[in-house]
């Protein structure tokens, strides 16, 4: 059998391209036709053909959801053309981030996954997560879940020589946000509001371009681990600890194998080892171009892929003639 981190070195890192963007294209033709549904549903289509392509062993660790509540690409759920005899990879994946986004054709909808060896990606259930996460380049641990937003904006702030007004932050525009808002307001930083899209949200720390020096609040688990992937690739810090509404959520936590519900996760423990990170662009955003429909049935896609053991990040931009 081969060894995973060798499948991880020559042929995952581009082959993950082709999955993304295969989930990226076909969701693109849903783009602001009000279905969300419809949109996500032709994204797991298109992501699970591609998967089932390569030749690993594959299981889907994060997913669309419970077997019994998604018919594809289902947490446990095996893909891949090697099963029994390839190497043992584990995925983390979100076919269509963002359904809503490119139901309203708005910004920063990708098609994202992240592999690892087996047991290397934490089995997050699907409930919330408060996260934590700021750009490379600062001290370690200069973000702590356990203080405030007052305390860890003062610290980011104090380490890039600025006063706190001077930071930015990006966090979902949700009521349950409100006091979170108001307490940064309350201490003069810039807030950019985001509708939707949250792995794009944390991944914005680590582009100087879009001027977010911070990412807080609380979006999906899932997401949550997708993101710290990245983050393991491109530098940066990243904190997260579940959040739990009812004890059915705190069920399925326990059923993952997770005991310490309140753990504080760092983003090493939530992707660890080699890992690589893929994403295309449905719609445009700030880390990636959207896909294009040209005239002659030419369509156009923007991706990166990254691989935490050796920090490439590579842009890819495909040019795609016919649909898929
Ligand atoms: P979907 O693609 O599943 O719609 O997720 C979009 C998203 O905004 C995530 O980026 C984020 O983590 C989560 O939803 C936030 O959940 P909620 O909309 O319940 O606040």
């Amino acid at each position: 059998m081969v060894s995973a981190s060798k499948v991880l070195d020559r042929v995952l890192v581009l082959e993950m391209v082709r999955v993304t963007e295969a989930a990226a294209i076909n969701a693109s033709t849903l783009i602001g036709r009000g279905d969300e549904k419809a949109a996500d549903a032709a994204a797991v289509e298109a992501m699970r053909a591609a998967l089932n392509e390569l030749a690993m062993d594959g299981t889907v660790v994060i997913g669309e959801g419970e077997r019994d509540e998604a018919p594809m690409l289902y947490i446990g759920e095996k893909v891949g053309s090697a099963i029994g005899t390839g190497p043992r990879i584990d995925i983390a994946l979100d076919p269509l981030e963002g359904t809503t986004i490119t139901a309203k054709a708005g910004p920063n909808a990708l098609a994202v996954l992240a592999v690892a060896e087996e047991g290397n990606l934490l089995n997050a259930p699907d409930v919330y997560m408060d996260k934590l996460a700021v750009g490379p380049g600062y001290p370690d641990g200069i973000i702590d879940l356990a203080k405030s937003a007052t305390e860890n904006v003062q610290a980011v702030a104090k380490a890039k020589g600025v006063e706190p007004n001077e930071i930015i932050v990006c966090v979902l525009d949700r009521p349950r946000h409100e006091k979170l808002i108001a307490e940064l307001r309350g201490i003069g930083c810039g807030i950019m509001l985001i509708p939707d899209g949250d792995v794009a949200g944390v991944i914005a720390v680590t582009n100087p371009e879009t001027t977010i020096d911070m990412y807080m609040g609380s979006g999906g688990a899932p997401e949550g681990v997708l993101a710290a992937a990245a983050l393991r690739c491109v530098g940066g810090q990243f904190k997260g600890r579940l959040l739990f509404r009812n004890d059915d959520e705190r069920a399925r936590a326990r059923k993952w194998g997770i005991t310490d519900l309140d753990y504080i996760y760092d983003l090493k423990e939530l992707a660890k080892g080699d890992c690589i990170f893929a994403a295309t662009g449905v719609t445009d955003g700030s880390l990636l171009d959207g896909v294009k429909r040209l005239p002659g049935g030419k369509m156009t896609t923007e991706s990166v892929v990254m691989r935490a053991s050796s920090g490439t990040v590579r842009w890819v931009r495909g040019e795609h003639r016919k649909n898929g």
